[in-house]
């Protein structure tokens, strides 16, 4: 099996350390950080923190060469240390002085780039730290590739080494012809001693001595929380993922926050262990503490076979505080790890964090290249309640000699995937080279998703006949199996459909569908997307439509499709298009939309086909603004948070008043009410105009449409495609030739020439600075959609040269959320229809208000299987 996951943890590559009082770097004391490659004096990164050059730890330098990274992926987090690397063409030693009876973090990182004449695809190596492999014949562009990231870190925990110097050698495979080996940074951190010994899984009282072992980090998770950066940690620099992706089957029970008065108390653990952020957030089995007695909760990750691991669970209860109130078994693949653990009778009391540590060795095998770890009440002890809880895992990979794996090979579906992007079809004539090389933000995005593929596919063949709600996960195009359409006429996708648009819309026949778009007559395709074609066709007496035509080989259309019924029927708006109804019949599925006369803002800006009408810079404002209006209202009108996910000018649509609408909600998903954070998901939306930030943490906000609304401000500026391939490597991607233009002072050079000299300064100042905003690195300091909406409408003022100040529409009109779009031609179709606009998502919410909104929140995505 690959290697995927232990490739997991080393996915995102954000190196946000801890900050000193002073804003300076905090490092342990004995701590090096080194730039390989970096000249004399070292250099800072984006965060400030201070990496130093490495030579004079070669001793003897073997003849390594300082590179130059030829080309910089837009999705680096920082310049220092990836851009430059040290290469070495023989076996050669890094020395370091360490302390012998020290613990130390050993981290790796690496970015598979162009040094000079060395090419990526060349470098085979293998990397040692006194005598213990930590790396064998490793291709940093093979894994890299596989897992589409732009570049992979690696953390090591090396056990005291008895020794006062670390030898660190990286030889070339002597197996490749002409292979290297490279390196652009090393940390070497000291750390207080982790571990000690742990209880093996299966073996009544063995112990294994972790302490003088060496360990590989795999997955490090804050259960039922969200991801904790670096300088979040308690002090050791680590990265802390959401539980979610590896949660198996659809019983995912219900996450917990300790509430403010909960003070998370260490007693005599040190802090360092975990950081009170984990220990106050937990996943436990569900509010039904009778039905958990049926089932267990479960997590499942993929690790090597034929090796140890350790693995680390912290607990913290802080709901209950009696002792026998809650009782649970801890399984871990199959065998009882521990028998009636009771978090409570471990600790005292509430808000009291403790950690359990076992060891359970993986064999080779079928299958068994999984790692399960499963609760379940403990009947036995007659505890209160049936239920279980958990507040972080962490899983390393234990041995002593050998830490290595094999390269990943890319999987099919991260393939397929790539194929079938949306927005990067091949007919736009990009090659996967291209995908990597210049839009390797949102091939970065990938790699998270490849990584939890596997885990959700295997998920999903082994529960037949559930596709459409064993996992909340959105399995966009991870399975192309044949279940949603099922052999008994009427389809899974359909009951569902049937109930969610329950006089929502209107249901079309397959007939009535022909007969709209003469059986789909090629002279009428008006576009074409990843799902399938869309028809312009006629209905009724001369109702002109479009219909959206799922390829019946794409069970991602039908996912979608799904997905833009419950978005469209309960979304009504002036700048949403409307959806008029939908057919589903012989596996054809369809979707019937009020047509746009004037097609998508994108071929009015320079796909050319009306080039007698160049949009006037006002109208190009108008447009924006209505489109913003749209997002807004999906933002913050409905009664949960609505991301649309694929924010791009060909989702823009103008009717034949140049009315914006958007349109394509197909990616769309539903998060939790206002403020109350993310959505921790597969990263999905179309190259160019992707969240950085979303694809470093997988968490999805609105800000990421916020991002992707500021690359659409760009191309309504500058009229060229967000990426060109054709274009030097640093102008390939829009958003960041913009943003680099603009830090330059040169924005005006790259202005479509047609409308530049009619562009009032002061518009053109207040419009730049805001789609510079809103591409902000991180999503906290772009803009909300209303303060977005608020300065577009103010850079239209101010090219109407009023001052621009007293407008007020930038209040968004609260009747504009009732106000239904019914053209003339529409309304019969909504005679029938109950057209109460709060049909968003109220009925399924209503019902259950006492619940948590976290659960609802999943409960409702649970049931979409998306
Ligand atoms: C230098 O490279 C040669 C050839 O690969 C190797 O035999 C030798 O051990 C290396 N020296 C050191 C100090 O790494
Ligand atoms: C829970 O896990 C145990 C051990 O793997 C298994 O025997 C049992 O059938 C599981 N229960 C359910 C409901 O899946
Ligand atoms: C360590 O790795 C080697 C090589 O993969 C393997 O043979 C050995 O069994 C491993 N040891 C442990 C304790 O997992
Ligand atoms: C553990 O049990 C589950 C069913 O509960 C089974 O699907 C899985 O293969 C088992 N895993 C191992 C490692 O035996
Ligand atoms: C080295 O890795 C490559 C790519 O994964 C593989 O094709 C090759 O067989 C490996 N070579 C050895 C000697 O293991
Ligand atoms: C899946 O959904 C169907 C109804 O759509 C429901 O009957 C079934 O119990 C669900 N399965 C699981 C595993 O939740
Ligand atoms: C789907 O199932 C039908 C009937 O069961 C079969 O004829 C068809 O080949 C299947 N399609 C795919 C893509 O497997
Ligand atoms: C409206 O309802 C009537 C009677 O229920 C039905 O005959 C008619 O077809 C419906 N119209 C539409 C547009 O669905």
């Amino acid at each position: 099996m690959h290697k995927h996951a232990s490739l997991l943890f080393s996915l995102v590559g954000i190196f946000v350390f801890l900050h000193g009082i002073d804003g300076a770097w905090r490092e342990e004391p004995g701590s090096l950080i080194l730039g390989c490659g970096l000249n004399e004096g070292g250099a800072e990164d984006i965060d400030g923190r201070q990496w130093s050059p490495d030579n004079k730890f070669l001793v003897p330098d073997n003849g390594s060469i300082m590179s130059k990274a030829a080309y910089q992926e837009p999705s680096l987090s920082s310049l220092v240390p990836y851009m430059t690397a040290r290469i070495f063409t023989s076996e050669t030693t890094y020395k370091f002085n360490i302390q012998r009876d020290k613990r130390y973090w050993l981290r790796l990182h690496f970015y598979p780039s162009l040094y000079g004449s060395f090419s990526p695809s060349d470098s085979y190596f293998s990397v040692a730290a006194n005598g213990i492999t930590l790396l064998s014949n490793f291709s940093a562009y093979i894994t890299c590739e596989a897992l589409s990231l732009a570049y992979i870190d690696r953390e090591y925990s090396l056990a005291p080494l008895n020794s006062d110097t670390l030898t660190l050698t990286f030889k070339p495979s002597d197996k490749q012809k002409g292979a290297f080996a490279f390196v652009n940074g090393i940390q070497l951190i000291p750390i207080p001693e982790l571990f000690d010994s742990a209880a093996l899984v299966g073996y009544v009282e063995q112990k294994v001595e972790v302490k003088s072992m060496s360990l590989q980090t795999m997955f490090r998770l804050n259960v039922g929380g969200q991801y904790v950066s670096p300088a979040q940690d308690s002090g050791l620099s680590r990265m802390w993922y959401d539980d979610t992706p590896y949660l198996y089957g659809a019983s995912t029970g219900v996450t917990n926050k300790a509430t403010k008065d909960v003070r998370i108390n260490y007693q005599t653990m040190p802090q360092y262990i975990a950081p009170e952020t984990v220990y106050s957030t937990s996943r436990s089995m569900g509010n039904d503490k009778n039905a958990n007695i049926a089932y267990n909760l479960t997590w499942i990750f993929q690790v090597d076979p034929n090796s140890m691991y350790l693995v680390r669970l912290h607990f913290c209860e802080y709901y209950y505080s009696k002792v026998n109130e809650i009782v649970f078994n801890i399984l871990i693949n199959n065998q009882t790890a521990e028998p009636q653990a009771d978090v409570i009778g471990w600790t005292g009391g509430k808000g009291v964090p403790t950690y359990k540590d076992y060891v359970i060795y993986v064999q080779d095998g079928e299958g068994d290249e999984k790692l399960w770890l499963a609760l379940q009440p403990a009947p036995e002890t007659k505890p209160e309640f049936y239920d279980a809880i958990l507040n972080g895992v962490e899983i390393f990979k234990l041995n002593d000699t050998d830490l290595s794996g094999p390269n990943p090979q890319p999987s099919d579906m991260l393939l397929e995937d790539q194929a079938e992007e949306r927005g990067f079809q091949a007919h736009e004539g990009y090659n996967r080279k291209a995908v990597i090389g210049g839009a390797a933000g949102g091939a970065a995005g990938f790699a998270f998703m490849a990584a939890i593929c596997i885990t959700v596919f295997n998920k999903k063949k082994r529960v037949p006949g559930s596709s459409t709600n064993t996992s909340w996960l959105p399995i966009y195009g991870n399975s192309h199996t044949n279940a949603s359409k099922s052999t008994s006429g009427k389809s899974i996708a359909s009951a569902n459909l049937a109930a969610m648009a329950q006089g929502l819309c209107r249901y079309f026949s397959l007939q009535e569908i022909k007969q709209a778009t003469k059986s789909f007559d090629e002279s009428l395709v008006i576009g074409v997307g990843g799902f399938g074609k869309v028809y312009k066709g006629v209905i009724d007496d001369g109702t002109l439509v479009a219909v959206k035509r799922s390829n019946p080989q794409s069970e991602q259309g039908v996912n979608e499709f799904q997905t833009e019924i419950e978005m469209l029927s309960k979304l009504r708006h002036k700048h949403l298009v409307s959806l008029i109804g939908f057919c589903e019949e012989d596996d054809e599925m369809c979707l019937v939309y009020d047509y746009m006369d004037l097609g998508t803002f994108r071929e009015h800006l320079y796909k050319g086909i009306k080039p007698l009408n160049i949009l006037t810079w006002k109208q190009r404002l108008e447009i924006c603004i209505g489109a913003a209006r749209g997002l807004h209202y999906l933002h913050t009108g409905a009664k949960y948070t609505i991301i649309h996910r694929d924010v791009k000018t060909t989702n823009i649509l103008l009717d034949n008043n140049w009315n914006a609408k958007v349109s394509d909600f197909g990616l769309s998903k539903t998060g939790p009410e206002m403020n109350a954070g993310h959505v921790s998901t597969v990263v999905k939306g179309s190259f160019g105009y992707l969240d950085p930030e979303y694809f470093r943490r997988q968490q999805l906000t609105e800000k990421s449409d916020v991002y992707s609304f500021g690359v659409v401000l760009f191309e309504a500026l500058c009229a060229r495609p967000v990426l060109n391939t054709n274009l030097p490597k640093e102008q390939v991607s829009l958003a960041e030739w913009a943003l680099l233009c603009n830090q330059k002072g040169t924005i005006e050079d790259i202005i479509d020439p047609h409308i530049k000299e009619t562009i009032k300064p002061e518009s053109l100042k207040k419009f730049v600075d805001t789609a510079e905003k809103c591409l902000s690195d991180h999503g906290t300091d772009r803009p909300s959609m209303n303060d977005l909406l608020w300065n577009l409408e103010f850079a239209l003022n101010l090219q109407e040269n009023k001052d621009g100040s007293t407008h007020s529409s930038a209040q968004v009109d609260e009747n504009e959320f009732e106000e239904i779009n019914l053209g003339d031609n529409m309304a019969n179709h909504y005679k029938n229809l109950s057209l109460g606009s709060q049909h968003d998502l109220s009925q399924d919410s209503d019902s259950d208000s006492s619940e948590s909104p976290t659960k609802i929140f999943k409960e409702l995505v649970n049931s979409k299987g998306r």
